[in-house]
């Protein structure tokens, strides 16, 4: 048998992590392998630092190959580490040693930090124009970027340097004229009064021998800026004024570290960006361009001292960063559409988006150059901004009058699709290009499904780009108006889908401890996360309603399911615990009357809405259920059966509430049956009764769904669990309203926040909550992978060491072709139907099983040109390709 090779090395969930939040970092690997029942019997992993072994497992006799956790010397912080594994295949064979990977340990203790916090006080220069809004006075009044600046001197070039940066605000670093990185909107968006998350750049190469410049444009961002739909307050929700930390160790050969901190000695003035706003846009005036200033020789005696900076209430807790970066990914063309009615040129990109529009124009001195944002045109082809409510969108460039000039925006970005172009005087639409630029966390992608239906491709193409657009920083809503918070429950719907679209284990960690700080002392979780924008008056945050405070219970775990980490699990357990404490306490009599304070019920459903006490009282159901599983997961064994009798007593009281002897659940939606088919609450009979409601339900809306935010998920796994998988495909392939077909008939590239967000009868829904980019509806997406292509997790396996197998066939989608990079390698599944009958190749990565369940007992495997003996419509089968033919 040839050697397994172990491949996609990660560290703490990340190829090279630039920074640790923890002492022992855990590692991971997969496997690649010919043939079949390729397995791992051991494995050696070794980490070191230049010439030094910190820590060499040895050989040790195990199949795994995730979450390895590190247990060897100390690691101090700034240090540069690299590790390597080996393992041994079923016949003991060693493997080569993989590609070593690098980490750095990043600044681990709060002593490590000798930079201080500066800033600048806001001082509106004179004859700067204050940026006009449309409708509020100056709490929109955006403020100008602050530019940061140092110049130091080194006797000799270092070895090894690194930056260690940070924001209260946003922030772009420079050394010696270079930008350090591409990421955008660094250091990301945390609660500022607790923690903020610090970058760690490698500058060996960009700093010199003699003299260097330190420099960072620092803009307002979620600090400052105007985030959410609060009209009271509008912006400042953490503090007023932007702040940098940037802390710069220089390592010279003779092993010297000198740091450049932020300090006294930087100075700072104010220069083209007059304001750049996450709602408002920017105003980039280029005639107030410093040529040079992040370079040594710039002239900066007119700059003022910075002032050092005590954060209040207190300086946050520094943690290194969880997630990849925010970084510009997908380029759009603009495409010339019209003369608007306004003047302006419309501009289409083609695909909704969240990001900026990057100009390259010429014009003279003073030339004003103004794009408006929206995401669709309406009936007169007009750009429609009125479900932009207060976010103004628009940023604004000057010209500086010197040949072709470069624009992009720096601090702020917009949810659009077309772009209202408008022009100085004399100015033509021949003398600009425009191009649009998606940003979002740069998660590596993990999944891709193709079918032989454009509109189902289309479908997958709008789920994974309201994924891309509202995954900044932490899971949004919508990135277009003005609200763009991490809403609890469409995250939770949304998750699994997401989990395959991309790696999303470390931006949940992330997002996790964003979750956690905004936890109430009476356990509450709340609506959003980080929750300090949505009611900034409010002593305390917005507790969440069933659905959306219970997503933390639902997050770990899927996380747990998908990754296998138990670490997540562990940490907050006690904060999972104080939610179900917070519902229990508020219902003695295990029905969830008292959501204490939001109940959404169904959110943003069609048709008869569904009772809201009875979707609380499910979903407490679920998470009780979920809490005895995760109680095991944490090892705390003795919570197991408190969570398994509660469970039990709030079913009993649900069905006792609810559930009528024939079935019928009060409200008798489709969400209802949905929820309590899914969450398994009802005994068999009445399970078999439900499900038959269900199917009327369906038949008395003529085939069509009806289900809001929380249903939704649910609808194609439960009619492909109760047996009428054909009624799941129905809905899948309708184009009627309301469906998701309906939505891409009408040229949708994203996933709409409501059914009916435009419909030929009634137009645009209104405009007070109208986004055509929420996920929340794309979590079909989850059914599109686990069971038309067939690659899920096993629950009895998490990690996908075990895979569970059972593709769901139609001709009327004829073909799929999908691929899934589970954290044990690269999962394939590509059915064709011919005929009667299907073919199905499979790939299972080495190192793991796939549990294969068809609707139907196969007619042939093949593992490669060998033929294997048939056991009927489930089997078990190891690592390696496989040919299926099924009949239809
Ligand atoms: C948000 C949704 C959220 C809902 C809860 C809306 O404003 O856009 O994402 O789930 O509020 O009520």
């Amino acid at each position: 048998m040839t050697k397994l090779r172990p491949i996609a090395l990660r560290c703490e969930h990340h190829a090279a992590p630039m920074g640790l939040n923890r002492p022992a970092p855990r590692f991971d690997w997969a496997l690649e392998g010919g043939g079949h029942n390729r397995c791992q019997s051991a494995f050696r992993l070794v980490v070191g630092a230049g010439e030094t072994v910190l820590w060499d497992s040895g050989k040790v006799r195990s199949s795994r190959t995730r979450q390895i956790e590190y247990a060897g010397d100390v690691l101090a912080s700034d240090m540069q580490c690299a590790w390597t594994v080996m393992v041994w295949n079923e016949e003991d064979a060693a493997s080569d040693w993989a590609d070593a990977q690098h980490f750095r340990t990043g600044l681990m203790q709060p002593e490590d930090w000798q930079a201080q916090w500066i800033a600048r006080y806001f001082v509106l220069p004179a004859g700067r124009e204050a940026p006009a809004d449309n409708t509020y006075d100056n709490r929109w009044q955006a403020r100008p970027a602050d530019h940061l600046r140092r110049d130091f001197a080194t006797a000799e070039r270092p070895v090894r340097a690194t930056a260690y940066v940070s924001a209260l605000g946003l922030y772009e670093l420079y050394l010696n004229g270079e930008r350090v990185d591409d990421a955008v909107m660094a250091p990301g968006w945390t609660d500022y009064h607790q923690r903020v998350e610090y970058q760690s750049y490698d500058v060996t190469d960009m700093v010199v021998a003699g003299a260097n410049t330190i420099g960072a444009l620092v803009g307002e961002g979620w600090y400052s800026g105007r985030v959410g739909h609060n009209q009271r307050r509008a912006g400042n929700h953490y503090g007023g004024r932007p702040a940098l930390l940037c802390q710069l160790h220089l390592e010279y050969a003779d092993g010297r570290i000198e740091t450049i901190v932020s300090d006294k000695q930087w100075t700072t003035s104010q220069g083209p960006v007059c304001y750049s706003d996450f709602l408002m846009g920017e105003q980039y005036d280029a005639r107030l361009e410093m040529p040079g200033w992040t370079e040594p020789g710039f002239d900066a005696s007119r700059w003022q001292p910075v002032e050092v900076f005590a954060p209040d209430p207190r300086p946050p807790h520094l943690e290194a960063s969880r997630a990849p970066q925010v970084r510009e990914t997908v380029r759009f063309e603009g495409r010339y559409l019209r003369q608007a009615k306004t003047g302006g040129h419309i501009y289409d990109f083609g695909q909704n988006i969240a990001g900026y529009v990057a100009l390259e124009l010429s014009g003279k001195a003073g030339d004003r150059f103004t794009l408006r944002h929206g995401e669709v045109l309406d009936g007169e082809g007009e750009l429609y901004v009125a479900n932009l409510r207060h976010a103004v969108a628009t940023d604004h460039y000057i010209a500086k009058g010197e040949g072709r000039e470069h624009f992009k925006p720096r601090f702020t970005f917009h949810g659009f699709r077309y772009a209202e172009l408008t022009l100085p005087d004399g100015s033509s639409p021949d003398d600009v290009t425009l191009t649009g630029i998606a940003i979002h966390n740069d998660l590596p992608r993990t999944a891709s499904m193709r079918t032989g239906l454009d509109m189902v491709n289309q479908l997958l193409s709008n789920i994974e780009w309201s994924q891309r657009d509202n995954f900044i920083s932490v899971p949004t809503d919508c990135p277009q108006r003005d609200e763009r918070y991490g809403w609890s429950a469409d995250a939770q719907v949304f998750w699994k889908t997401a989990g395959y679209v991309m790696d999303v284990s470390a931006f949940l960690e992330k997002w996790f401890e964003d979750i956690a700080e905004a936890q109430l002392p009476d356990g509450a979780f709340t609506d959003v996360a980080p929750s300090k924008p949505l009611n900034p008056y409010r002593i305390t945050a917005q507790p969440g309603a069933p659905g959306w405070g219970d997503a933390p219970v639902i997050l770990a775990w899927q996380h747990w399911l998908r990754y296998g980490d138990r670490a997540l699990v562990e940490k907050h357990y006690d904060r999972l615990v104080a939610w179900l404490k917070h519902i229990a306490d508020a219902n003695p009599d295990h029905l969830r009357i008292n959501a204490v304070y939001n109940n959404y019920g169904d959110w943003l459903s069609v048709g008869p809405a569904s009772d809201r006490t009875m979707v609380a009282t499910a979903y407490w159901v679920l998470v009780a259920d979920l809490m005895a599983k995760l109680s095991g997961v944490a090892g705390r064994a003795d919570m197991v059966a408190h969570y398994k009798a509660q469970a039990k007593a709030v079913r009993a009281a649900f069905i006792a509430a609810f559930v009528d002897d024939d079935g019928r659940i009060t409200g008798d939606t489709q969400t209802a049956y949905l929820l309590a088919l899914d969450f398994a609450i009802l005994p068999a009979d009445l399970h078999r009764k439900a499900a038959a409601h269900l199917l009327r339900k369906l038949d008395e809306a003529e085939g069509h769904l009806q289900t809001g935010f929380l249903g939704v998920k649910h609808l194609c796994p439960v009619l492909s669990d109760i047996g009428s998988p054909q009624r799941a495909y129905d809905l899948l392939l309708n184009e009627t309203y309301p469906s998701w077909g309906f939505s891409i008939a009408q040229g949708a590239t994203t996933i709409w926040e409501r059914w009916d967000g435009w419909t030929r009868e009634n137009g645009f829904q209104s405009a007070n909550m109208n986004s055509f980019n929420h996920y929340a509806y794309g979590a079909v997406g989850e059914w599109l992978y686990a069971r038309v292509a067939g690659i899920d997790w096993d629950e009895d396996a998490p990690g996908f060491s075990s895979i569970r197998m059972r593709p769901l066939f139609d001709k009327r989608l004829g073909w799929i072709e999908a691929h899934y990079d589970a954290p044990t390698g690269r999962i394939e599944s590509a059915w064709r139907i011919a005929g009667e009958i299907v073919t199905w190749d499979i790939r299972i990565p080495p190192n793991c099983a796939a549990r294969i369940e068809l609707p139907r007992a196969p007619l042939s495997i093949h593992a490669g040109e060998a033929a294997l003996p048939l056991t009927g419509a489930t089997t078990t089968l190891g690592s390696g390709r496989y040919t299926l033919t099924i009949p239809i």
